[in-house]
């Protein structure tokens, strides 16, 4: 019998969490943002759960109105290094900006925590929202939106060129003859575009895995875009099943119509899930968390969307404001949902702000009502897996103790890793290099 279609799960790494006031919760470690043991922990856990991979996000900008796991948080690369030390299957996923680095750099940063992981690393393509990141990079302005993605398109063709700068077979290392290389595996780049050049080749090899797999983050059409075209993964978030088989039907037609496959893209949303006993028992823990959080630190929070705009000047309990263009410079897709969400539920500024700095996660209840969710919204194609974030302290050890395994009874996710690098776990191609394709074109 043909083996079911199997769930993919990563691990978001997130500190002390993504709700502002998480880090005052009874359970919480006040200091994980900064704790490699506590990372350590979580990594090992995911992959005690058979997950996929552990994933990174970050940001290049902070103030003192940022959430606290911003304000003092690891570099995604340096973690990932540490994490892949200590788990043997597990892929090391880290968001890294294509605003504000260079290829050659990371080129070099991915294909080095690819070979230090044996072939488990992968990268989160970001084009950063944050206007004020332009300040830490001695650059004047903040690139607009659809310029940024137009670096991130040519920033991604620099760095796939870069990374098959030599083929697999090009390390002779030859004791007795002396031969290192072979010189005819080895390939500059040449490039010339409109925003970079360089001419290669990289200073290391491809590893297993051949590339490091690709993920986008970014739902905009410009984000989607970029993913069908150069993304072997999207991480994104839906607000209802309907808008993620919306979302999903589209990139994958989208990554179609530029001569791939469906399968070859992978699409993952990310949830929170907060697991009871019972459901009371859940509403119970998310009610707790909401509680943490006062109007004053919900308003800063929703103001970090819109370019920390102060949103302390209007009427708590009216209408939510018409704030014309701000925000499309900046975490586009995320302030069209909010303005659009208040207009249609007709929400005041105090809901609006409550509700998006801790909102009520669809996936809330029982094991086995999280686990029905799972199921139906990859069997009914919204998604090919889950990213699962700590809505609350214990939540990834609890995902893993007691949703995980009900996934595997249904016969839908792993018992154990079949193999031993993320490509592989999540069942995409190893890119051929480039050179040895064209190679074998001619010689047929
Ligand atoms: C699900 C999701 C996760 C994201 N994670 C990050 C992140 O970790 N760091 C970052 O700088 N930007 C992140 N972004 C922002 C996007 O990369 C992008 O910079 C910005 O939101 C504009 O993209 P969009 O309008 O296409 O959504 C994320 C966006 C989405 C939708």
């Amino acid at each position: 019998m043909a083996k079911k279609r199997q769930l993919k799960l990563g691990a978001a790494l997130h500190g002390v969490g993504g709700n502002i006031s998480g880090w005052r919760h009874p359970e919480a470690k006040a200091d994980a943002s900064v704790n490699f043991a506590h990372y350590k922990q979580q990594a090992q856990k995911a992959e005690a759960g058979k997950f996929d991979f552990v994933f990174i996000a970050d940001g290049l900008y902070i103030n003192e109105k940022s959430l606290p796991h911003f304000l003092n948080r690891f570099e995604p690369l340096t973690v990932l290094s540490g994490l892949a030390a200590v788990t043997s299957h597990i892929g090391v996923v880290g968001t890294l900006s294509t605003s504000y680095s260079e290829p050659f750099t990371v080129a070099r940063q991915f294909a080095s925590l690819d070979h230090i992981s044996r072939g488990r690393a992968g990268w989160n393509v970001v084009t950063s929202p944050l206007e004020a990141s332009a300040r830490n990079f001695s650059k004047k302005e903040h690139p607009d939106h659809p310029k940024r993605y137009r670096i991130a398109t040519e920033y991604l063709e620099v760095t796939r060129g870069l990374w098959d700068s030599w083929e697999d077979d090009a390390f002779v290392r030859d004791k007795e003859s002396g031969v290192f290389f072979d010189p005819e595996k080895l390939h500059r780049l040449n490039h010339e575009g409109e925003f970079f050049s360089v001419q290669g080749p990289l200073n290391i090899a491809r590893s297993k895995q051949g590339h490091p797999v690709v993920f986008q983050a970014g739902s905009s059409e410009d984000g989607k875009s970029l993913a069908a075209k150069g993304a072997d993964a999207v991480f994104t978030h839906y607000e209802s099943l309907e808008q993620g088989k919306q979302f999903y039907a589209d990139v994958k037609s989208r990554a179609e119509a530029q001569g791939r496959s469906r399968a070859e893209i992978v699409i993952l949303p990310g949830i929170g899930p907060i697991i009871g006993a019972t459901a009371e028992e859940a509403e119970a823990k998310y009610a707790q968390l909401a509680n943490l959080v006062d109007i004053d630190r919900a308003l800063n929070y929703l103001g970090r969307y819109y370019e920390h705009h102060d949103f302390s000047q209007y009427p708590l309990d009216e209408p939510f404001p018409d704030l014309g263009e701000l925000g499309q410079n900046s975490f586009r897709s995320t302030t069209d949902r909010i303005k659009r969400n208040a207009a249609q539920k007709g929400l005041t500024l105090r809901q609006v702000a409550l509700e998006e700095t801790t909102p009520r996660p669809i996936f809330i209840g029982t094991p086995e009502h999280v686990a029905d969710l799972i199921q139906q919204w990859f069997e009914e194609g919204a998604a090919d897996g889950f990213i699962i974030g700590n809505a609350v302290p214990n939540g990834l050890d609890e995902f893993v103790e007691q949703v995980v395994p009900l996934l595997q009874q249904r016969g839908l996710f792993r018992e154990e890793y079949e193999r031993d690098t993320l490509r592989g776990h999540l069942g995409i191609p190893v890119p051929q290099n480039r050179y040895t394709r064209q190679r074998e074109e001619i010689t047929g």
